[in-house]
């Protein structure tokens, strides 16, 4: 599971990139996206959905914070 912090959002997805099963949590934010460092692969923060390759994309967990904690549901 690859955890991002975008304001006050917490966002969880799944740590595979479906092109060739790198870590999404090696990536970067940018506009709104995760960047995958290798092949630039870049996946939706709001929804897991990847804009570089129609029809692919990462399970989105939902998550929050509590009590200074993060909280995740599988
Ligand atoms: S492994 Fe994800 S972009 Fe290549």
């Amino acid at each position: 599971m690859a955890v991002f912090r975008a304001e006050e959002t917490i966002i969880a997805l799944t740590d595979r990139c479906p092109h060739a099963g790198g870590s999404l949590g090696q990536g970067w934010i940018e506009e709104g996206e995760v960047v995958r460092p290798l092949h630039r692969w870049r996946f939706k923060l709001l929804d897991g959905c990847c804009s570089t390759m129609r029809g692919q994309g990462v399970h989105r967990f939902p998550a929050q914070i509590r009590q200074d904690q993060i909280w995740v549901l599988v």
